[in-house]
This record gives C-alpha cells, sequence and structure tokens, in this order.
C-alpha cells in the first residue's frame, strides 16, 4: 500500500463529512455513454481514492496515485471490498404516491380512479404531506438516490413539503405543483388560473433555491384544459430554467382518450408539441406508444424520456423501446414512478430494464445500465454538469455498494470473473440492502444498519 502521508485507513468515522476526506475502495463512474464510447466511457478503479473537499470531487484515482498526494491527517474511510458510484439519479417519481405501492389489478386509467386520486386528496393536510415526503426522501437515501425528479399533488402544501425534506438533506430535487383542471375528481382538481398562480408562487419560493429546481407539472393531456396547457408553456416562457415533468403514450386506452379530446392532433405527443411542450428540460415519462416522428421530435426539441419498467409492466402498459429512442439521439433516463412501479431501488428498477429490453431482443449491457441509472439519468435532466459522475468539481454525491449484501449476492459475485458480470449480479439481486452508505455534498447522510 502507498500509504503516503495519509493517516493510516479506519472504519468509517465519525468524522466523515470533514472538509477533506477521502475514501479508499473499488470505484466506478462514467464519463460518458457506453454505447457510443465503449470501455472509454467509464473510469474504473479496483483500489481507488475518491477525494471530496468542501463538498465537491476533488479527484477519483487509483490508490497509488492518490494516497501520497493527501495532505498530513486527512482521513481515509476505508470501503475496501466494496464499490464506490455516484448517487442514483431517479428521473419519474410521485412522492405522494408512497402509500399507493402495490395496488392490485387495475390498468392505468382504474388505478389513477381508484387508488391514486383518493391518495393525492390526502395532501391537501400539511401534516400529511410532511410525514410522507420525510419518509420518501429517507427511502430514496437509503436507496442510494442522490437526485429525483417528484410529482407532489395539485396541494400547494405538498409541493412545500417534498422541497423542505429535501433541502433539509441538502439533496437535489426537481419537483412541482400537479396541475390538472378537468377530468378529476373535485378533490385534487384545480383551476387554469389558480395552477398558474399557484406554480409561479411555488417558483419563487423554491427554484434555486440551494440545489432545489421547480418543475411546471401538467399530469397529463387529458386532464388539463387547452387553457391550462397553453398557460404551462407560458410558464415556462417566463421563468428560465425551470423544468418540465409529464406522462406521455403509456397505455393504450389513455393514448385513444387523448385522440378522443385533441381531434386535431396528429398523435398524443403531439398535443405537447402544440402548446410548446417539448423543450429541453422537458422529462415525458413512459413514452411507450410512439412511432418515429414522436421520437425525432422529441431529440429536436431536446426534451427527454424517463423509463420506468417497473410501472410499465406492473400496469400492464407495455415495453419501452431502449434503441430506437437510442437510435433517434432523444435522452433517456430511469424512473421507479412509484407508486405504478413497485421499488424506489434504482437496482431493482435496473432487473426491470434488462427484461424489458431482453423481451424485445436487446439485453441491456450492465455497463449501459449504470449508466443510465447516473450520468444518463443526469444528462436527460441537463444537471451532468454537476452530477452523475465522480468527475474533479462535481458534487459529492457518491453511493458505497456492498457486493456481500446478501449471501446469496456474495456467492454470485464471488464467481463473477469481470467488472460488467458484477455489475450484472448487483444490478438483478440487489436492492437496498446492497447501498452501505449515501452520501450527498460528501456528507453521509444514510448507512445501512447492520443486519
Ligand atoms: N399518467 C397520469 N398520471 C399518472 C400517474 O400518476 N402515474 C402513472 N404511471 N401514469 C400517469
Ligand atoms: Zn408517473
Amino acid at each position: 500500500m502507498a500509504g503516503g502521508n495519509a493517516t493510516a485507513g479506519r472504519e468509517e468515522g465519525a468524522g466523515d463529512g470533514a472538509p477533506v476526506a477521502a475514501y479508499r475502495g473499488e470505484i466506478l463512474h462514467f464519463v460518458g455513454d457506453p454505447a457510443v464510447l465503449g470501455d472509454a466511457a467509464h473510469r474504473h478503479h479496483a483500489d481507488g481514492v475518491l477525494v471530496v473537499r468542501d463538498g465537491r470531487v476533488a479527484v477519483a484515482g487509483a490508490a497509488h496515485e492518490v494516497l501520497p498526494t493527501l495532505p498530513p491527517a486527512t482521513q481515509v474511510i476505508d470501503y475496501r471490498g466494496k464499490l464506490i458510484m455516484p448517487g442514483f439519479v431517479d428521473t419519474h417519481v410521485h412522492y405522494a404516491q408512497t402509500d399507493v405501492i402495490a395496488s392490485y389489478g387495475a390498468q392505468l386509467l382504474d388505478w389513477l380512479e381508484r387508488y391514486t386520486y383518493p391518495a393525492e386528496a390526502r395532501f391537501a393536510d400539511p401534516a400529511h404531506a410532511a410525514e410522507v415526503a420525510a419518509f420518501f426522501v429517507r427511502e430514496l437515501l437509503a436507496n442510494g438516490t442522490t437526485t429525483a425528479m417528484v410529482f407532489a399533488t395539485s396541494h400547494p402544501a405538498s409541493v412545500d413539503a417534498i422541497f423542505a425534506a429535501g433541502e433539509a438533506r441538502s439533496m437535489r430535487l426537481v419537483a412541482g405543483k400537479v396541475l390538472m383542471d378537468r377530468n378529476v375528481p373535485e378533490s385534487v382538481r384545480d383551476t387554469a388560473d389558480g395552477g398558474f398562480d399557484d406554480s409561479c408562487a411555488l417558483i419563487e419560493r423554491w427554484h434555486g433555491r440551494g440545489r432545489l429546481a421547480y418543475a411546471v407539472t401538467p399530469r397529463f393531456a387529458p386532464t388539463s384544459t387547452d387553457r391550462q396547457l397553453a398557460l404551462c408553456g407560458r410558464l415556462l416562457d417566463e421563468h428560465r430554467g425551470v423544468f418540465l415533468q409529464s406522462h406521455v403514450a403509456e397505455n393504450r386506452g389513455e393514448v385513444a382518450w387523448v385522440a378522443e379530446l385533441f381531434p386535431w392532433s396528429r398523435s398524443y405527443l403531439d398535443v405537447y408539441d402544440h402548446y410548446g411542450l417539448l423543450r429541453e428540460r422537458a422529462v415525458y415519462a413512459h413514452c411507450i406508444h410512439l412511432d418515429a416522428h414522436d421520437r425525432r421530435r422529441m431529440a429536436e426539441s431536446g426534451a427527454a424520456m424517463s423509463f420506468c419498467p417497473t410501472s410499465n409492466l406492473f400496469l400492464g402498459s407495455g415495453l419501452f423501446d431502449l434503441p430506437a429512442a437510442a437510435d433517434s439521439g432523444v435522452r433517456v433516463g430511469l424512473g421507479t414512478d412509484i407508486g405504478g412501479g413497485t421499488s424506489l431501488s434504482m437496482l431493482r428498477t435496473l432487473d426491470e430494464a434488462y427484461k424489458v429490453t431482453h423481451m424485445a431482443g436487446h439485453a441491456l449491457a450492465p455497463l449501459s445500465a449504470f449508466h443510465l441509472a447516473t450520468l444518463g439519468g443526469a444528462a436527460s435532466l441537463r444537471l451532468d454538469d454537476r452530477i452523475g459522475s465522480l468527475e474533479t468539481g462535481k458534487e459529492a454525491d457518491f453511493i458505497v455498494l456492498d457486493p456481500a449484501a446478501t449471501p446469496l449476492l456474495a456467492r454470485r459475485i464471488e464467481r463473477a470473473e469481470t467488472l460488467a458480470e458484477r455489475l450484472f449480479a448487483l444490478m438483478i439481486l440487489g436492492d437496498d440492502r446492497a447501498v452501505h452508505a449515501t452520501y450527498v455534498l460528501g456528507r453521509r447522510v444514510h448507512t445501512r444498519a447492520r443486519t
């Protein structure tokens, strides 16, 4: 070991999160897309050191190179035997559906009516919103997710609750108030002008505060009037840097309903295009029932897709076509889509992503999978200049994965010969038990309890 002038490796200690700290272990991160750059897309150090200074990555490199450069008395936290990588980026999730997860037997439109709207109506109560938001953020971090793009509900207080919970942990969150002024129960309905005014006030209060950003959030085309969709475009035009999140082409019944409600449209996506809602920082969940023209429009406009495999399977929606998305050049991230989705774990989500692509004759490669869950997701949110990798200067959001988290995982990984094989075992067998620790801006915010 080239210890240099650094202090000897120690157990992860109480000073973790000091202005300068170093973490020694296996390190993996991406600097590009493996589908484009091949092996040049990732950086891998079997024995690496990640140095964090004031919440940012100072350097990530081979231990024998980095250790001798550390200032005397630098604390080196010993994660040898574990895998350090950037925190996961969940590009589509509904915090207010935490209690809807695992609701039986309905496809999208019935599922919304039967389970989702009643659960979201409870977020009129700020105390309920605060309780769920705190639980949800803890779960995200326990699953290694350090950035998320989040739907609240139509109640402004639900947005305050999720931003406050994220801010308390210095998390990078993008969130917004759901806009829906028709075809939903009164308890969750807003009005076009009321929703506009509420969104303006929330943007003022939260957008750009610390690591938080606002997303204009029309639920989906069927639940907004033309006026509300037009006002979404105005919100985006009047507030630079604000995001947009919505759903498109998830379910065949939904697609048929949109065709009835907007008879002039060429396609479901065309409705959003008509109102100027295809643009950079616009993220659309699902994107299953699209055609080549739609995909091209998304790519040209700079909008992104969120691939939500556990939700698409659970709600019986269909299979996302990842190769077609990649061929069109559109940005794609991965989403858990709780509560249509079945797990907040991005490892579980990668497992299902693999199966969905495999069904269509294209088996998602392990390195591509972990790129999708980290830098790819960050790029789809256009946050890849700040997060998603461990390049020098990036915000130090990282996780420590334990390849021996369960006896079965340990046994399978012992027999794996390559990095790709070990990553594959992690994504097929792993879940929150494999997340040993989670760091946000260099501060440890989660440590898995020993069992
Ligand atoms: N489409 C409109 N609303 C929703 C929602 O809450 N979940 C999912 N999966 N699809 C939607
Ligand atoms: Zn959703």
